[in-house]
């Protein structure tokens, strides 16, 4: 098993759009809460521009490509119009996800398997352009063999089920997501894992050796309201530590 490296928090903002856009206008601001991240210690902020603009809008991505000094993970389906909006701003990092209109989140993986056809270019003009493609996919070897034929470098893994079972069956989802990991790393992808993961769930996700990026998003924004943003990264954070390098962490 391969010893722990730094494992990465990439702090999602969308929710903070969402509650801006509850009202019309331009408050909360999510740059003020990327930046607010950043002085937390996030590694880097995430932000999904959907099809609908139900929470990051254009603007947002100008905003945060301007001012930002962690990198972008830009949240995408894979639609024309979102490579042409990923290739104008060269992003850090472009995430291809599943998109459905009526769905509240991302409901499930990418079929990256199954939609070998559509997105081999797509990767393909990303990773031309030198931004860093993952594919947000389930904990399935079929899935993570097609990253590879895709040519992504990385793939995020979906902890959304994870997060959503107890007892056994989450048990069982939690040595899927660690047995994809450890393939991840015999196939030479980066794996990142995210969706769904609050203090009580992240903690397994983190002591995963091969996961080396966590995007949180949902939970923080939620637990800002209560404790502030900054002091609920720096939670998350301690307990992603704690989990990662118990015998070290304070
Ligand atoms: N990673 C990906 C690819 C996602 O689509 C999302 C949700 O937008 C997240 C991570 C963060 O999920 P959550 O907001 O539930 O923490």
């Amino acid at each position: 098993m391969p010893a722990p490296s730094r494992l990465r928090l990439g702090v999602n903002i969308d929710h903070v759009a969402t509650v801006r856009n509850a009202r019309g206008g331009y408050l909360p601001d999510p740059l003020r809460a990327a930046r607010l991240a950043e002085a937390a210690g996030a590694d880097g902020i995430t932000a999904h521009l959907r099809e609908d603009r139900r929470h990051i809008v254009d603007a947002d991505i100008d905003g945060l490509m301007r001012e930002l000094k962690v990198p972008l993970n830009f949240e995408m389906a894979a639609t024309a119009e979102m490579v042409g909006i990923a290739l104008r701003h060269r992003p850090h990092a472009a995430c291809i996800v599943p998109e459905k209109r009526e769905e509240r989140t991302t409901e499930g993986g990418l079929d990256a398997a199954g939609q070998h056809n559509h997105l081999k270019p797509m990767v393909a003009r990303l990773r031309d352009a030198g931004i860093r493609v993952s594919l947000f996919i389930e904990a399935d070897p079929r899935q993570l063999e097609a990253a590879v034929v895709l040519g992504a470098p990385v793939v995020e893994l979906h902890t959304g089920r994870y997060c959503e079972l107890d007892g056994e069956p989450k048990r069982a989802e939690l040595a899927r997501l660690q047995k994809a990991a450890a393939l991840c790393a015999r196939l030479g992808l980066e794996c990142h894992a995210g969706h769904g993961l609050s203090y009580g769930d992240v903690g397994p996700v983190a002591a995963i050796p091969e996961v080396r990026e966590l995007n949180i998003g949902h939970f923080l924004i939620g637990e800002a309201i209560f404790v502030g943003l900054e002091p609920a990264i720096r939670e998350m954070r301690r307990i992603m530590d704690a989990a990662r390098a118990p015998e070290t962490a304070a």
